[in-house]
C-alpha cells in the first residue's frame, strides 16, 4: 500500500534523502559524472554496482566507497549488449539479493556536421545512448516489477530538448528519444511503483565536453548562455539524483530535470 512520507511515524526531513539498504546500479559509472554520482550516494548509504566498458576509471572512487563502510562491485559492461546487460542484473541479484535503484549515465557524444554525420558513427550514438539505455531499462525494470517497485534515472542533456547550432544531430537525436523512453516508461510501469525520470544536464566538466571546453571561443560561446555564468562540476548532478532516488520524490515520475545553471530559461 502507498504511505506517503508525510504519514511515516516519527521520519526526520533528513531521513527522506537517506539511501540506507539500498542497492543502486550505475551504467556509465565510471565515467565523470558516474564517480561523481556513486560517491554521493554511497554518502547517502547506498551500496553500488559500478558497471562501465572502461571500469579501471572507477579504482579510487570504488575505494572511498569502501573507505564508507558500504559495498561496491566494479563490472566490465558493454551497454548496447543483451547479454552483458543481463549479466549484469545477475551480478547484482547475486551481491545484493534487489535492485532499487538505476542510474543510466553510459553514454557518448560524436560530433560532426549533419550534412556529412557517418551514418555508422549516428548509429553508435543511438545504439549507446538509446539502446543502451533501453536494455538496461528492461532487465532491471523486470527485476523491480517483481520486487514491487524501484527508481530508474536517466542521464538525458539539455540536448533533448534544444537544438544546437553545430555538430549534434546524433547526440541530439539521441537525448530526445532517452527523454520520450522516460516518459513511456514512467506510463507503462507506473502501475508497478517503478518510477521513470530523467536529469538534463546542461555542460558539466568531464571527457565528454573537455575537447570543447579547451577552445576558448566555445568554452565562452557556452559560458555567455549560462545564467549562473558558470558550467557544472559533476558534483552539481548529485543532490537531484540523490532526490529522484530517495523517498523524497515518491510522487514523481516521467519528469525530465533540467541541471543547467538557468540555461533552458531562457532563449
Ligand atoms: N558532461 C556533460 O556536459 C553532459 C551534459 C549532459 C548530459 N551528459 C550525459 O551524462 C552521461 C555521463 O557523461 P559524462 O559527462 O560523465 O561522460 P564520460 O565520458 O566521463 O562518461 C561516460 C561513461 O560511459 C561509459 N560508456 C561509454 N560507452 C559505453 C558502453 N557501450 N557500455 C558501457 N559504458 C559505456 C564510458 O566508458 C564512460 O566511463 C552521458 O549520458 C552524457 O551524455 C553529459
Amino acid at each position: 500500500m502507498y504511505v506517503p512520507y508525510y504519514l511515516l511515524p516519527g521520519i526526520t526531513m533528513i531521513e527522506l534523502f537517506d539511501l540506507t539498504g539500498k542497492t543502486a546500479i550505475l551504467t556509465g559509472g565510471a565515467g565523470g559524472i558516474g564517480r561523481a554520482l556513486a560517491l554521493g550516494m554511497a554518502r547517502c548509504g547506498a551500496d553500488i554496482l559500478a558497471a562501465d566498458l572502461d571500469p579501471d576509471n572507477f579504482k579510487e572512487t570504488a575505494d572511498a566507497i569502501r573507505a564508507l563502510g558500504r559495498q561496491v562491485t566494479v563490472l566490465k559492461v558493454e551497454v548496447t549488449e543483451e547479454q552483458s546487460v543481463s549479466d549484469m542484473v545477475d551480478s547484482a541479484l547475486e551481491e545484493f539479493q534487489h535492485i532499487d535503484i538505476l542510474v543510466n549515465a553510459a553514454g557518448i557524444a560524436i560530433r560532426k556536421p549533419a550534412e556529412s554525420f557517418p551514418i555508422n558513427e549516428w548509429q553508435k550514438v543511438m545504439d549507446i545512448n538509446v539502446r543502451g539505455t533501453f536494455l538496461t531499462c528492461q532487465a532491471v525494470g523486470k527485476v523491480m516489477i517483481e520486487q514491487g517497485g524501484g527508481k530508474i534515472i536517466n542521464i538525458s542533456s539539455v540536448r533533448g530538448r534544444f537544438g544546437a547550432p553545430k555538430d549534434y544531430a546524433g547526440y541530439c537525436t539521441s537525448k530526445g528519444a532517452v527523454d520520450a523512453l522516460t516518459r513511456t516508461l514512467a506510463c507503462e510501469w507506473g502501475k508497478y511503483n517503478v518510477l521513470v525520470n530523467a536529469i538534463a544536464p546542461g555542460t558539466v566538466e568531464t571527457d565528454l565536453v573537455r575537447p570543447m571546453l579547451a577552445k576558448p571561443e566555445d568554452a565562452e560561446r557556452l559560458k555567455a548562455r549560462i545564467p549562473v555564468g558558470h558550467w557544472a562540476m559533476p558534483e552539481d548532478i548529485v543532490g537531484p539524483v540523490v532526490f529522484l532516488s530517495s523517498k523524497a520524490s515518491d510522487f514523481i515520475s516521467g519528469q525530465i530535470i533540467y541541471i543547467d545553471g538557468g540555461m533552458t530559461a531562457g532563449t
